[in-house]
């Protein structure tokens, strides 16, 4: 199948592009040449290529800065994927768009599945909630993916952050009151390969299993590598003007019950990613 990925310079699309590419004919446009702001940009690439699935993972994707700058957040995040929506909708092309734990306020106090009701609390999460919605109303073939804290070996991530700072031996700072699910990159691309493979359209949360807090996850990712180093707990509110849900652990459910792919638990996926990264 031929495969248009947005966003595949980001952490995410690079692990989609490496995963995608073994079996498919994958397009990875960049931001210059294909601005998801830009209608006629967007519905002419999508015409010339004719993808069979289009993988959107483009995104302002920093809850901060959406916060600080919510009309570029709507753009991005909710407008742009309308474009992409339309043109996939005039191609018959099946989309998959990579949406968050965000979209749910974290007081439920155990695992969000795929059928509780959603409440965001920030603007990224509305954002991204609002571009949920375009899409069911705009496509019959599409898949909403709801993952979360996403780490991988490709650019930053509190994964690598901890490492790096265990090696330098500086300050970790991280949450001890918000609790949720480190997701790896790799594991969701692999889930996403065998899903795009079956006619269940629909809301998936795709995340690693076990919900930790950000405390707990620097914990055993230093515990998982080797190396020792103070962390240092603190609240939420510390991390940045945005409001951060308390606990957004997802279940995945739907893959679960349809057999799709079994989603590893989280020590494993850090375990692998440590691995990986060590030779690369
Ligand atoms: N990171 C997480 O923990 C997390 C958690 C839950 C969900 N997600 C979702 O997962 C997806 C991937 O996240 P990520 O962390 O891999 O993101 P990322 O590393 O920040 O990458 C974002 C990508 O979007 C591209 N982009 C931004 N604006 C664009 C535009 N106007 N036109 C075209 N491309 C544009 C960027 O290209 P340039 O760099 O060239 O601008 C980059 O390739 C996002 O949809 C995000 O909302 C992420």
């Amino acid at each position: 199948m031929k495969i248009i990925i947005t966003g595949g310079s980001g952490r995410l699309g690079k692990d989609l592009h490496r995963t995608f590419g073994v079996k498919h004919e994958v397009l990875a446009p960049s931001h210059t040449e294909f601005d998801i702001t830009n209608p006629s940009q967007v519905i002419g690439y999508v015409d010339f290529h004719q993808p069979d699935i289009l993988i959107h993972s483009a995104a302002m994707a920093d809850a901060d800065v959406c916060q600080l700058n919510p009309a570029q957040a709507y753009l991005v995040n909710t407008l742009a994927t309308q474009n992409l929506a339309i043109a996939c909708r005039k191609r018959q092309t099946t989309m998959v768009f990579i949406s968050t734990d965000y979209v749910f306020d974290g007081l439920k106090g155990n695992p969000y599945t795929e059928f509780d009701a959603t409440n965001p609390i920030n603007i990224y999460g509305q954002s991204k909630l609002a571009a949920e919605q375009i899409l069911k109303e705009t496509l019959e073939r599409y898949f909403i993916i709801r993952t979360a804290w996403l780490f991988g070996i490709y650019g930053n991530n509190f994964l690598t952050g901890v490492i790096h700072a265990a090696d330098m031996g500086t300050q970790i700072r991280a949450a001890f009151d918000q609790k949720g699910s480190p997701t790896s990159t790799l594991d969701l691309s692999m889930a996403l390969l065998h899903l795009v493979d079956t006619p269940f359209y629909g809301v998936y949360n795709v995340v690693n299993r076990g919900g930790l807090t950000w405390y707990e996850y620097a914990r055993l990712i230093l515990s998982i590598s080797g190396k020792q180093a103070h962390v240092e707990p603190i609240r939420k509110e510390e991390r940045g003007p945005s409001p951060r849900p308390a606990n957004t652990t997802l279940e995945p459910m739907c893959l679960d019950l349809r057999g799709i792919f079994r989603m590893p638990d989280i020590t494993e996926a850090i375990e692998v990613c440590i691995s990986e990264l060590k030779q690369k």
